[in-house]
C-alpha cells in the first residue's frame, strides 16, 4: 500500500467541503488502508481524505484505542468542554489550545457502508471533532482567534523553511 503525500496549509483542498461517500467497494477499502498507513507513518492519530488531496466525507483514526473508518461522519451529540493542545499533520503539528466538547458522539458509516454510532471523551472525542471538521473543509486554526491563528501559521512557515 502506498503512502500518500499529505497536503499542507494553505492548499485549497483543505478548505473544500467533502463529497459524500456513496460507493463502498474494494477501492474505498484500499484508500482507507493507504490513509491508515500514511497516518501511522506521520505519527498522527487521525487523517481525513482532504489531507491526501481528496475532498471526501471520509476520515480514519486510531486514537486512545478508538480505531475506525468514518465515512459521511457527523457529530450528533456533544457535552461538556475541554481546552487542550491540538495539532494537525497538515500544519506541521504546530500546537495550539483549542476549545472542544469533552464528550462527542460520532455517527458515520464504516468501510462496508454500515452505519454506527460511537461516543468518546477526551482526546478521542477531540479527534472526532477535528477530523469531522476536516471533512467539512475546516481546520483547527479556523477555530482560533485571529492572533493565535496567525501565530500558528507563522510558526508553521518558519519550520517549513528550516527543512
Ligand atoms: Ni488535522
Amino acid at each position: 500500500m502506498p503512502i500518500r503525500k499529505i497536503t499542507e496549509y494553505p492548499e485549497k483542498v483543505l478548505a473544500e467541503i467533502g463529497k459524500p461517500v456513496t460507493v463502498f467497494d474494494e477501492e474505498l477499502e484500499n484508500l482507507c488502508a493507504d490513509m491508515f498507513e500514511t497516518m501511522y507513518e506521520a505519527e498522527g492519530v487521525g487523517l481525513a481524505a482532504q489531507q491526501i488531496g481528496l475532498p471526501m466525507q471520509l476520515f480514519v483514526m486510531d486514537c486512545e484505542g478508538v480505531k475506525l473508518v468514518a465515512a459521511n461522519p457527523e457529530i450528533i451529540a456533544t457535552t461538556g468542554e475541554q481546552s487542550n493542545s491540538e495539532g494537525c499533520l497538515s500544519i506541521g503539528k504546530v500546537p495550539a489550545i483549542v476549545v472542544r466538547a469533552e464528550r462527542a458522539t460520532l455517527r458515520a458509516q464504516d468501510a462496508k457502508g454500515e452505519w454506527f454510532e460511537h461516543t468518546a471523551e477526551g482526546y478521542a472525542a477531540r479527534c472526532f471533532q477535528h477530523e469531522t471538521d476536516h471533512c467539512n473543509g475546516k481546520l483547527f486554526i479556523d477555530r482560533l482567534p485571529k492572533m493565535r491563528r496567525d501565530m500558528v501559521v507563522k510558526r508553521f512557515r518558519k519550520e517549513k523553511n528550516w527543512k
